[in-house]
């Protein structure tokens, strides 16, 4: 799977993913990079371009009907500082530049990331916190079964406040119309 912000492309994307496994897969591994790490592998022109809103990226799959394709959002940057960190809003297959000093820039993030990838085997019982602003994250490909013994992650977002929420809220579901 692609390497990510879950939900780069949200306006109230979650401060916490929590992936708590109920099924392992020997040989798949869920894999992390720091936002910080990445950022010292950066050129310095890199890291300007990057802290710049010369992006923009679209809703992934699981959050469209069958067969659509997402629109793409506003302008973003893609790496932002705060607080000592970097905050990191990326996603490796639905993210582009918006010229091509901005794609070079992306590409060099992605390898960037690649040199700083922890791997983590999740095993059924464990939870795993992900920072999702300085972090991003992905898996191994394995191959699935489809016979009910497969991997089996569930996922929770965790945002700071819901009051401040800009789409709709009705107990702790989120709607955003896009
Ligand atoms: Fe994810």
């Amino acid at each position: 799977m692609a390497w990510h912000t879950e939900t780069a492309f949200h306006p109230d994307c979650p401060h916490y993913l929590l992936l708590s496994c109920r099924r392992g897969e020997p040989g798949a591994y869920t894999l992390l990079a720091s936002s910080n790490d990445a950022v010292e592998q950066l050129d310095r022109e890199a890291l300007q371009i990057l802290a710049q809103p010369r992006f923009h990226t679209r809703p992934d799959e699981s959050f469209l009907a069958p067969g659509s394709v997402g629109a793409f959002g506003p302008e973003m940057a893609v790496i932002n500082a705060m607080g000592g960190s970097w905050k990191f809003t990326y996603d490796q297959q639905l993210m582009e530049g918006l010229d091509p000093e901005a794609e070079q820039a992306l590409q060099q993030l992605q390898r960037a990331i690649d040199q700083v990838t922890q791997r983590i085997e999740l095993v059924a019982g464990d939870l795993l916190v992900i920072d999702n602003h300085v972090a991003v994250h992905g898996r191994s490909p394995f191959t699935a079964r489809f016979d009910g013994t497969d991997r089996w992650l569930q996922r929770t977002f965790v945002v700071d406040d819901l009051a401040s929420i800009t789409g709709e809220v009705v107990d702790n579901i989120i709607t955003t119309r896009f």
